[in-house]
């Protein structure tokens, strides 16, 4: 159990609350498909991908308790992405990306599409045990889905709130899609990393398509990579950044935490700077098992950022939202590293 000081860590869960209010009142505005076939995904009639929606894979991607994913984007003929700020790129209306879940087989598509007033639309898939159809879940989720391939048997779909709380939770919607996360020089030791299928989409193809414009030179000359001091260093930042940068960054509804575990690529700055002074020997909102710091030097054991990612508890569980099984490949690599090199 944690021992909180209330008025702070409220702040925290109280700014993501309101964060998922303002934008699930502009998402309830078009109710998306009630049917995936009719999101543009497939041929019709069939479950081969439109060869208009282009494959691709972060090199860090987001935990999910252990689902393997296929992404696809979908950019409406003639328009192309802004990449001026290459950590957040601004995508054309008319946008659309899919990611499929799978465990053996699929059980769930999410989708989301830009529309034409410039807001997102959030739509979470359910597929049936034969994979003939996936049908639109209710904005609520699934919170107690069942089905046999997933582990325990039982899988949540997430709610759109909670689509909400992640996806609003940085400056652009779009998480996966960016220049350090589709850098041909792809981390090597990111945790959970897929092999690049051939077919997948990188940032070298995407401007060779003329699909973004307005990245910055130095990035076509030299790809996007953590300035880090090592290997376990370069992925601990990645994999931090994938799946808590989306919260945790200096432009969002948490700014006021204080708290920076995503990267800068357009920054000139060490990809450590913010990481280290957001963490170490910083004082948490609340204390947890004993330990009052984010980060005690070479002590994962003392640190609040660690225990965190282990709990397993509703209200202390990092991240908060989207998995229940914790990472311990991803927790093992994290510890190395303070221990190693803060
Ligand atoms: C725990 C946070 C979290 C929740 C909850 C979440 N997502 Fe995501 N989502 C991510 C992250 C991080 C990525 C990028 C990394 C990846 O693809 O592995 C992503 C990627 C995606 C993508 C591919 C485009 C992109 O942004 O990179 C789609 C589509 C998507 N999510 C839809 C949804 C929908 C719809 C919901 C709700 C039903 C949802 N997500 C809930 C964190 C989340
Ligand atoms: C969906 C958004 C979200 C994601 C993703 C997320 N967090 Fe958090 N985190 C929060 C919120 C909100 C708080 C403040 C409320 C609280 O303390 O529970 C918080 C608080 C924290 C704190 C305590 C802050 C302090 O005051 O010291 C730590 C440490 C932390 N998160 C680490 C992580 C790590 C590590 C990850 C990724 C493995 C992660 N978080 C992913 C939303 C998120």
């Amino acid at each position: 159990m944690r021992a909180s000081i209330p008025h702070k860590s409220l702040t925290g869960s109280a700014l993501l609350a309101v964060a998922g209010l303002l934008a699930s009142v502009s998402a309830a505005m078009a109710e998306p498909p009630s049917r995936l076939a009719e999101t543009g995904l497939y041929v019709d009639g069939t479950r081969t991908v439109r060869a208009e929606n282009l494959p691709y894979a972060p090199q860090y991607p987001l935990w999910s308790d252990g689902a393997s994913k296929r992404r696809w984007l979908y950019l409406p003929p003639g328009s192309v992405i802004d990449a001026s700020d290459p950590d957040s790129w601004e995508f054309p209306v008319g946008t659309r990306l899919w990611k499929e879940f799978s465990h053996g087989r699929p059980i769930e598509t999410r989708f989301i599409e830009r529309l034409g007033d410039g807001t997102w639309q959030y739509a979470a898939y359910v597929w049936n045990a034969d994979g003939t159809e996936a049908l639109l879940a209710p904005e609520t989720g699934v919170p107690d889905h069942q089905t046999d391939a997933a582990p325990g048997g039982h899988y949540p779909i997430p709610s759109r709130e909670d689509c909400l709380a992640c996806h609003e939770g940085a400056a652009k919607p779009v998480l996966g899609v960016s220049a350090l996360q589709l850098s041909p020089d792809r981390d090597t030791d990111a945790v959970h990393a897929e092999a690049l299928d051939p077919a997948n989409l990188t940032l070298t193809d995407f401007v060779a398509r003329g699909l973004v414009t307005n990245l910055p030179k130095a990035l076509l000359d030299t790809p996007p990579r953590i300035n880090a001091s090592s290997p376990t260093e370069r992925a601990a930042l990645g994999y931090l950044h994938a799946n808590c940068g989306h919260c945790h960054n200096n432009d969002g509804p948490l700014t006021l935490l204080d708290l920076v575990l995503a990267q800068n690529i357009a920054s000139e700055r060490d990809g450590t700077d913010d990481v280290r002074r957001t963490l170490l020997l910083k004082r948490s909102d609340f204390e947890m098992a004993g330990a009052s710091l984010r980060v005690v030097p070479g002590k994962p054991e003392q640190s609040v950022l660690t225990l965190r990612m282990r709990a397993r508890d509703a209200l202390s569980q990092m991240p908060p939202l989207g998995n229940q099984v914790s990472d311990h490949e991803a927790i093992a690599l994290i510890e190395r590293w303070i221990q190693q090199h803060l």
